[in-house]
């Protein structure tokens, strides 16, 4: 019977994982580890990223495992090397970048990630970061709980744009971008998309840029949905902003990677840019004294877009169906490494 160790933290909880796996798995056997995300923020372990977590203590928890559920956790090559009995890592997360994938593949353990698992609360997250730049919610709210009725930000020259009538520049348009282009189509935008890596037909309303040059200099909102790659990481920079509109609103949920943030702050205190939201950032934590915390105009969050109860039970439902299939000799659907199985890409 396959032994599956449910490596939960505080965001997809133990509990969220056994769930998931008793649906799809109910005669596996379990152990828990609990993780301790987001009480203590992703870094660097190892060689892997977006992690936390004790190598050792995984080590020790993995004794006797088939397979290692988890969220969060450090799977590093030291840990997969110290791990004889793993066969197969399954992390529920759109990437799975706290896993050691040439490790894994070397010492012939199968990976699997949860592509999507929180594609919809993240297109929520963008689309109410959009709102919240263009209509100031978080400034306004800011300054009416500091004791200021700002009334005079009716005046014709402090208003900002409808999103009606205008048009949004999507850049990216994989499982966020494409559910962001509904809704905006939605609200009456004309909505134009660049993703070189874009094939097949669009919806009605969404139609595709040329390049890139093109979508920033005709979008009132322009908002990002890539994924970060060697490639494209400084994507935005001064250049590219200078090519947007004056007046205009430029949105980051997706990477911080893919944008200068001092040419944003530049962009914003110049009055270039109408104004800005950004769910993630260039460091993270962000250091308290950080110049985007006083810049005008700019909301942020921090990276909390994939933040839903339904994400936490989808990442866990994912990985449980394809631990299921691998358990009974089938092929997951979310391998990450399908040499291992021996099969392609
Ligand atoms: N803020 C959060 O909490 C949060 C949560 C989930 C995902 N994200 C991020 O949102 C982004 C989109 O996620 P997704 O699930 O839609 O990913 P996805 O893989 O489904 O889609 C990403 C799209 O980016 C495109 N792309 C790659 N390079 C590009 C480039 N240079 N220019 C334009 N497009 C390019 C790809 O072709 C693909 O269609 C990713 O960066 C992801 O890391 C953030």
């Amino acid at each position: 019977m396959v032994k599956v160790l449910l490596a939960g933290d505080l965001f997809v909880t133990p509990q969220v994982l056994a769930d998931a796996l008793a649906r799809h798995l109910p005669e596996a056997q379990t152990a828990v580890l609990q993780g301790a995300f987001p009480e203590l923020p992703l870094t660097e372990i190892g060689g892997v990223h977006e992690a936390v977590g004790d190598e050792d203590e995984l080590i020790a928890a993995l004794r006797g495992v088939d397979v290692c559920f988890t969220h969060t956790h450090p799977l590093t090559e030291r840990v997969i090397a110290n791990s004889p009995d793993l066969k197969l890592i399954t992390v529920c997360r759109g990437g799975p970048v706290n896993a050691d994938r040439d490790a894994a593949t070397r010492h012939g353990v199968a990976l699997t990630f949860a592509p999507g698992r929180n594609a919809t609360a993240t297109t929520e997250h963008s689309v109410a970061m959009i709102l919240a730049a263009v209509r100031q919610i978080a400034q306004r709210h800011g300054e009416l709980t500091d004791g200021q009725w700002r009334g005079d930000y009716y005046r014709y020259e402090q208003v900002g744009p409808e999103l009606a009538g205008e048009t949004a520049g999507l850049v990216g348009y994989g499982a966020i971008g494409s559910r962001v282009a509904r809704i905006l189509v939605a609200f009456g935008m004309r909505v134009r998309v660049f993703d070189p890596y874009l094939r097949g037909e669009l919806p009605d309303g969404v139609e595709r840029a040329a390049d890139l040059d093109g979508l920033l200099a005709s979008a009132r909102v322009v908002t990002l949905h890539a994924r970060l790659t060697d490639e494209n990481r400084g994507l935005i920079g001064a250049r590219e902003i200078a090519l947007m509109p004056s007046g205009s609103v430029l949105v980051n949920c997706a990477r911080g990677g893919l944008l200068d943030y001092d040419a944003l702050c530049d962009a914003l205190d110049s009055g270039h840019l109408y104004a800005a939201a950004c769910d993630v950032l260039p460091s993270e934590p962000l250091p308290p004294d950080h110049r985007i915390l006083h810049t005008p105009r700019l909301t942020v969050t921090p990276h909390l877009a994939g933040a839903s109860k339904q994400a936490a039970q989808l990442a866990a439902d994912i990985g449980a169906a394809d631990i299921a299939a691998f358990a009974r000799g089938g092929r997951p659907l979310h391998l990450a490494n399908p040499e291992v199985m021996g099969v392609g890409d």
